[in-house]
C-alpha cells in the first residue's frame, strides 16, 4: 500500500528522498535524515535539500551520528494533528543523539484505524506497548476510558506525559517497564483491553536491562498478548520484517491469534512530493468481533 502522508496531515511532508537519504519538513521545521530504503535517485539536487533543511544528521556508526546544523533549530518544537472527528493531538518534537525526533508521522494510518474502529468495541482500556513518545497513546486516550503506556525508557514516558498534557489528556497510565513483564504480569492480574498496539523492534532492552530480541522472542510475545486481548478486541502491530523463524507473518499471526481476522497485513509505503518512495515496513491489523 503507497500513501502520501501529507494528503492526511498537512503539518508533515516528506518532500523528496533519494541516496539512502530522505528530506522531511515537520511544521516549520526540515529535516535531512538516513533513510535505507530510499534506494533510488534524489528528484532535486544536494544544495535544494540543504538549503531548504534546518538541519541534517549524519550517521557515524550505526545509531549513532550528529546532526549538522544549517539555520536556526529550537530545542523542542510542536506539531498538531487535527482528525476528522476533530480530536486534537499535539506532538513535542526534538532532535535526539539519534536520528529519531519523537514521532513516526505513517502511525497516522493506525490513529485513523483508532478513530474508525473504536466504536466497533469495548472502551474500557487501550494498551501500548514499546511505546515510545505516546502518540498513539495519547490519541487512542480519546477513545477509551483508560489507555496504558509500557515503555522501559524513562525519558520516553516523561516525553509522553508531556505529550499528554499538550493533548488534554489525563486518562492515562504510565509505566515504565519491560514490556515482556508487564504482559506476563497482567496475564496473572486478569487484566484484559479492548484494544492494543504494539511496534516492537528488532533489539531492545527492558527498564532493569531485560534482553528484547525481536526474532527470538516475538512468538511469546504474541501468544501473551493474544491473552490479555478481550473476547472482542483490536491489536495493531507494525513490523520491519516479512518472516520470523522463516515464518511467513501470517502464519505467525495465525498460531499466536486463532480467533482475530487479519484486516491488513502488507508493506506500507510514503509517496513523496516528487514521487520517490520509501518503507514504514508492514503495518498489521487484526480484529476480533
Ligand atoms: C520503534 S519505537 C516505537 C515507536 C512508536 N510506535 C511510535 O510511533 O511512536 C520502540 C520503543 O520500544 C522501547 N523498548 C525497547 N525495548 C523495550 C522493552 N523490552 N520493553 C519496553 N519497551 C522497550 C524503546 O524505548 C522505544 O521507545
Amino acid at each position: 500500500m503507497e500513501i502520501c502522508i501529507h494528503d492526511l496531515w498537512n503539518e508533515y511532508e516528506l518532500i523528496d528522498c533519494g541516496n539512502g537519504r530522505k528530506l522531511e519538513r515537520f511544521g516549520e521545521i526540515t529535516l535531512i535524515r538516513p533513510e535505507i530504503t530510499a534506494t533510488d535517485k534524489p528528484h532535486l539536487p544536494n544544495a535544494e535539500w540543504q538549503e531548504m533543511a534546518n538541519a541534517e544528521f549524519v550517521e557515524t556508526s550505526k545509531n549513532s551520528g550528529r546532526w549538522d546544523i544549517f539555520k536556526q533549530i529550537p530545542n523542542t518544537w510542536q506539531m498538531t494533528y487535527n482528525s476528522p472527528s476533530g480530536i486534537r493531538l499535539t506532538a513535542e518534537l526534538s532532535q535526539t543523539t539519534s536520528k529519531h525526533i519523537g514521532i513516526f508521522p505513517e502511525q497516522i494510518i493506525n490513529w485513523q484505524f483508532i478513530e474508525r474502529e473504536s466504536a466497533n468495541f469495548g472502551h474500557e482500556s487501550f494498551l501500548n506497548l514499546f511505546g515510545y513518545t505516546g502518540l498513539s497513546t495519547v490519541f487512542a486516550s480519546n477513545f477509551f476510558d483508560k489507555a496504558t503506556h509500557i515503555d522501559s525508557i524513562r525519558k520516553m514516558v516523561e516525553w509522553t506525559r508531556r505529550n499528554a498534557e499538550y493533548s488534554g489528556r489525563s486518562n492515562i497510565r504510565l509505566i515504565t517497564e519491560d514490556a515482556q513483564k508487564f504482559v506476563e504480569r497482567e496475564i496473572k492480574r486478569g487484566n484484559t483491553y479492548d484494544g492494543i498496539i504494539l511496534d516492537p523492534p528488532a533489539i531492545g532492552s527492558g527498564a532493569k536491562n531485560e534482553k528484547w530480541i525481536f526474532n527470538e522472542m516475538i512468538e511469546n510475545l504474541l501468544i501473551n498478548v493474544n491473552q490479555i486481548a478481550k473476547r472482542k478486541s483490536f491489536i495493531i502491530m507494525n513490523l520491519y520484517t516479512h518472516s520470523v523463524f522463516g515464518m511467513d507473518i501470517r502464519e505467525l499471526l495465525h498460531k499466536c491469534f486463532p480467533n482475530h481476522n487479519i484486516e491488513m497485513c502488507e508493506e506500507v509505503k510514503s509517496t513523496s512530493t516528487y514521487e520517490g518512495t520509501i518503507s514504514h515496513g508492514m503495518f498489521i491489523w487484526m480484529k476480533r468481533i
